[in-house]
């Protein structure tokens, strides 16, 4: 669970204007000192305390006394300001439960309009745990390069979103809060979690969605079997961060990737012998 949805609901008007004050002022600090903290949000010593005592147990902010004391928002004060952000829009109106975990992201169902989803980018939480294992004297995860670097990517997903729907079949973008992407919920299943009856017109409508992609200038980058959503008469992909311009240097060979992981999938699951050249042919008209 990034951040319960009960808890942001009942988080204070100091308790935001602290977080806030620390996401603004760790563009300059890695560790937010407390008088500078104590100036941008001119509380009184005691009621900063006070704010700064719960968010550390709410595991929104973290407290080091090395290099020097100072404090840090971390991905539950992260997520817990964006969430505050889209309810104050409207954007979502309730948090409903877990869709997926990928390895820099977690999903959520939720309510808005209508379905949507949250999904909350995390980059490098998992890989900055792993090294933090090997070196004990680490901070803890989330600090500030892995919160501005998953605000980076998931502007990097919403960008490609809006670019891409509504002639590419993709989630529709509906807002971004930081870290967080709001679209539309897909009423469909994983291409990898199903089996499907007629598979050869699905491989077909991918690589119709991966051509009108091209088209527009944008190459996936990640595209699998896993960022293929089906149901039974459309597909959808998803999954758009690493998503790069088709006049990348390194284009042909991330194009032919995306491609052969889909045509592979095919291939061993459904015994379909689809040429490489000629899906490529496709998809570059
Ligand atoms: N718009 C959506 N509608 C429904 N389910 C979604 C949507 N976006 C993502 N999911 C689910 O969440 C999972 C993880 O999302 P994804 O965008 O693939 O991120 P990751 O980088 O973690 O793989 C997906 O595999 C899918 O099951
Ligand atoms: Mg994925």
């Amino acid at each position: 669970m990034p951040v319960s949805p009960e808890r942001v609901r009942a988080l204070h008007k100091y308790d935001l204007r602290v977080l806030m004050s620390l996401e603004r002022l760790m563009q300059r600090y890695e560790w937010v000192p407390l008088d500078v903290l104590k100036a941008s949000t001119k509380l009184s010593d005691s009621e900063l305390e006070y704010r700064l005592q719960n968010l550390i147990e709410w595991n929104m902010v973290r407290y080091d006394a090395v290099p020097y004391p100072g404090y840090a928002l971390i991905f539950g004060g992260y997520d817990a300001v964006a969430l505050h952000t889209l309810t104050k829009k409207g954007t979502v109106t309730a948090l409903g439960s877990l869709l997926g975990v990928g390895k820099e992201s977690e999903v959520y169902e939720a309510l808005g309009l209508g379905p949507v989803v949250l999904k909350f980018h995390h980059v490098g939480q998992q890989s900055f745990q792993a090294v933090r294992k090997e070196r004990g004297y680490m901070p803890e995860a989330g600090h500030c390069p892995w919160i501005f670097a998953s605000a980076r990517s998931a502007e990097q997903e919403f960008a490609a979103l809006q670019r891409l729907s509504p002639e590419v079949s993709v989630p529709l973008p509906i807002d971004r809060s930081r870290h967080v992407v709001v679209m539309s919920q897909i009423p469909g299943v994983n291409l990898n979690r199903c089996t499907l009856d007629k598979p050869r017109p699905v491989l077909d409508e991918i690589l119709e969605n991966v051509g009108r992609a091209y088209a527009k200038g944008i190459i996936h980058g990640d595209l699998s079997e896993y960022n293929v959503m089906v149901d039974e008469s459309q597909v959808w992909l998803i999954d758009w961060p690493q998503w790069i311009e088709t006049d990348h240097p390194n284009a042909d060979v991330i194009l032919r990737r995306d491609i052969e992981n889909v045509l592979r999938f095919f291939r061993r699951k459904y015994r379909i012998d689809y040429p490489t050249e000629e899906a490529v042919g496709v998809v570059v008209r």
